[in-house]
């Protein structure tokens, strides 16, 4: 999406052209239709976990169309061992920042373990706090079979959703780990029906984690709505990434479908090391970064202190 310039003095310069999902135009929010309409041309899309304005503003700025506030940030946030924890309150807060600094982006908001199984009024009046208190423009709910009930309950009362099967993280012990998902014959059609399930329940776009790429590919083509891989193969509509392993700010071995593009863990480190050793050999601050007092004002005002009165006294 970027192309080579030159600018009057002749030296290149990287202009964005605009993302072909925006249909030419930058200023306005990306919506559930353009998504749709992005498949039915065959372009492909990149979405990205945001969980702060900050990171919200860079990554719409980069064009990223999509951005979800993953319940991901129970862990890569807020240090959970898991996503289980995370509560609704903490996403609610995490979405309203994101929201607020990602202008073009559609926001959606992951609904955490707890906060839509008990019942479809449960999971109506969650999604409906995400966009009314948090600005969310959708929510993304985890799992299929039960799942159905709620995904229409919510499409029902207005609120898009996006569904998500394969390796749900949230029933991880269930599924056996956090392991690939639709190996065999019978599991691979188990999840194929999953996903036109949800479709047919109303869902506008449906992840598919850690899902073998033939598996995947087939129930894209099979799908009218978007599909969108974590470690599903090339041939979803979209893929996602949680913006930590994509930029190398994690602690330990990421999964087999991460592909980092920084390595921002060992940048900070090295940047704070050396700021660690400036502030100790007392090379920062420097001049450049305090600020000034005329000359006039500092004698006076060392004129009041306590000791140079004692000294003038003594005199
Ligand atoms: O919580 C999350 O970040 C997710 C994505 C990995 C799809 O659900």
């Amino acid at each position: 999406m970027n192309a080579q310039n030159s600018n009057p003095d002749g030296a290149a310069t990287t202009a964005r052209t605009p993302d072909p999902l925006y249909g030419g135009s930058a200023d306005r929010r990306i919506t559930v239709r353009d998504l749709a309409a992005a498949k039915a041309r065959g372009e492909k899309w990149p979405m990205l976990t945001s969980y702060d304005a900050l990171t919200a503003r860079v990554f719409d700025e980069a064009g990223i169309p999509v951005l979800l506030v993953g319940d991901s940030a129970g862990m890569v946030v807020l240090g959970n061992e898991s996503t289980v924890p995370v509560t609704m309150d903490e996403l609610l807060m995490l979405t309203r920042a994101v929201v607020r600094g990602a202008k073009r982006p559609l926001v959606i908001a992951d609904m955490p373990f707890g906060s839509f199984q008990g019942s479809d009024e449960a999971a109506v009046d969650n999604a409906v706090r995400f966009v009314k208190e948090a600005g969310a423009d959708a929510v993304k709910l985890e799992g299929a079979g039960p799942t159905l009930s709620r995904v229409q309950a919510i499409v029902g009362a207005g609120v898009p959703v996006m569904g998500h099967v394969g390796l749900t993280p949230q029933s991880a012990t269930m599924l056996g780990g956090f392991k690939a998902q639709g190996r065999t014959a019978e599991k691979a059609e188990r999840l194929y029906e999953d996903a036109l399930a949800l479709e047919a329940a109303g869902c506008f776009a449906i992840v598919l984690e850690a899902v073998p790429a033939p598996v995947a590919a087939r129930v894209t083509e099979a799908l009218q709505v978007p599909t969108i891989g974590i470690g599903a193969g090339a041939d979803c509509d979209g893929q996602v990434l949680v913006w930590h392993d994509l930029l190398g700010l994690y602690a330990g071995k990421a999964p087999r479908f991460v592909k980092r593009y920084a390595d921002l863990a060992g940048e900070a480190r090295r940047a704070i090391e050396a700021y660690v050793d400036d502030v100790r050999e007392g090379r920062f601050p420097e001049e450049q970064h305090t600020y000034a007092i005329p000359d006039e004002e500092l004698a006076a005002f060392e004129a009041r202190l306590p000791a140079h009165r004692a000294q003038a006294e003594h005199q």
